[in-house]
C-alpha cells in the first residue's frame, strides 16, 4: 500500500484527518485529503457554535459540504462535537438549569437526526475534566448547572438517537497514564458497569515539547480497551520537525498498531499551513504539500511503502 489510508486499511484500520469546509475550493488541499485519508472530522463545522448559534435555528450547510465530500470518496465521518465548553454560544449559557437540560438533549437530537446513518463515531462529549491532579470535572454551563450526571445524560440521549453511531469521550492530556486519564477511565469503568451507552474514547494526542508522545501511550490506551471501549486517536499533531518528529510520528502508529481496538487515526489537519498552532510544523504536509519524514514514517509504520 502506498497511502496512508490504503496502508490503513490493509490494518484493518482508518486513516483520517481533521478537514474545514473553507478548504474544500482548493484543488492540492482536495487531493491531498482524496489520495491519503478515508476519514474525515470536521475541524469546526459541527460544533454547537457553528450549527445552532441561535436557540432551535440549526444550519448545517457547511458541515454538510464536508459530509458530502467524504461519502462522494467512500471516506467515513466523525462527528465532533456535540456538547462542550468551548465554541458554545452565548444563550446556552444564560439559561437555567431545567431549560439548558432541554437545550442539551434537544441539540443531541437535533444534529445526530440530521447525520443518522453518515457519522461513524459521534464525540458525544468533548473535554469535560480539568488539566492537572484534580482528576476534577471542567467548570462549564454544564458541569455547573447540571453537576456530574450531565455526560451521562448526553449518552444516552445520544443512544436513544440514532442506536447505529459509536458514542465517544473525547479528551486532550489523556494520552498517557496520568491523573486526568485516571478521572476518564474511572468513569468509562462506572459506564460499562451501570450499563450508560459509550462505545469508544477519543485520545486526542496534541503533542509538543511540554507534552511529548508518552511513554506508556500503548499502555493507556490498552487499558481503556480492557474496559470494552475501542480507542481512537482522535487530533494527532506533533510539533518539531525532521527525523525527531518522524520518530514521534511512527511511535504513535505503532502504539495503536498494538492495540486491537484502536479502530484509527485522525491528524488534526492535512498540511502545516492550516494547522490550528499559529506557529510551527506540526502535520504530516508541508505548506506547498510536500510529504515530510513524519508522513514517510507513518506509512512505513503502517506496514506500507
Ligand atoms: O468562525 C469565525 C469566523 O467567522 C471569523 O471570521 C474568524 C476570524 O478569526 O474566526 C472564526 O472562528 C475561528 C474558528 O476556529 C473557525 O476558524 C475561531 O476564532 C478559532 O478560535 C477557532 O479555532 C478552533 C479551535 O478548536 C477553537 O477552540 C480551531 O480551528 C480548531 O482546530 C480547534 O480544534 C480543537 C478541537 O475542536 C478540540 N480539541 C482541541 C482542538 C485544538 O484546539
Amino acid at each position: 500500500a502506498s497511502t496512508l489510508g490504503t496502508a490503513a486499511a490493509a490494518q484493518g484500520r482508518y486513516f483520517g484527518t481533521a478537514v474545514a469546509a473553507s478548504h474544500l475550493g482548493e484543488s492540492p488541499y482536495v487531493s491531498t485529503l482524496d489520495a491519503e485519508f478515508t476519514s474525515v472530522t470536521p475541524e469546526n463545522e459541527m460544533k454547537w457554535d457553528a450549527v445552532e448559534s441561535s436557540r432551535g435555528s440549526f444550519t448545517f450547510d457547511a458541515a454538510d459540504r464536508i459530509v458530502a465530500h467524504a461519502q462522494g470518496k467512500g471516506m467515513k465521518v466523525r462527528g465532533h462535537t456535540l456538547v462542550w465548553h468551548s465554541q458554545l454560544p452565548g444563550w446556552v449559557g444564560g439559561l437555567s438549569a431545567s431549560d439548558l437540560r432541554s437545550a442539551m438533549n434537544n441539540h443531541i437530537t437535533k444534529v445526530m437526526q440530521h447525520y443518522q446513518g453518515k457519522i461513524h463515531s459521534w464525540d458525544v462529549v468533548n473535554e469535560a475534566f480539568q488539566d492537572g491532579s484534580s482528576g476534577a470535572r471542567r467548570s462549564s454551563p454544564f458541569q455547573d448547572k447540571l453537576g456530574n450526571g450531565f455526560i451521562e445524560e448526553a449518552f444516552r440521549t445520544a443512544r436513544a438517537t440514532d442506536p447505529n453511531a459509536k458514542l465517544c469521550y473525547n479528551d486532550y492530556n489523556t494520552d498517557g497514564v496520568n491523573a486526568k486519564s485516571n478521572a476518564v477511565y474511572a468513569m468509562v469503568k462506572d459506564f460499562k458497569q451501570r450499563g450508560v451507552p459509550i462505545d469508544c474514547v477519543g485520545f486526542q494526542s496534541h503533542f509538543n515539547s511540554n507534552s511529548p508522545v508518552p511513554s506508556d501511550y500503548r499502555q493507556n490506551l490498552q487499558r481503556f480497551a480492557d474496559l470494552g471501549v475501542d480507542v481512537q486517536i482522535t487530533e494527532l499533531d506533533i510539533e518539531g520537525s525532521g527525523s525527531a518528529q518522524a520518530t514521534s510520528y511512527g511511535n504513535v502508529v505503532k502504539a495503536c498498531l498494538a492495540v486491537s481496538r484502536c479502530t484509527g487515526i485522525t491528524t488534526w489537519g492535512i498540511t502545516d499551513k492550516y494547522s490550528w498552532r499559529s506557529s510551527g510544523t506540526p502535520l504530516l504536509f508541508d505548506d506547498n504539500y510536500g510529504k515530510k519524514p513524519a508522513y514517510d514514517a507513518v506509512l512505513s509504520a503502517l506496514g506500507g511503502t
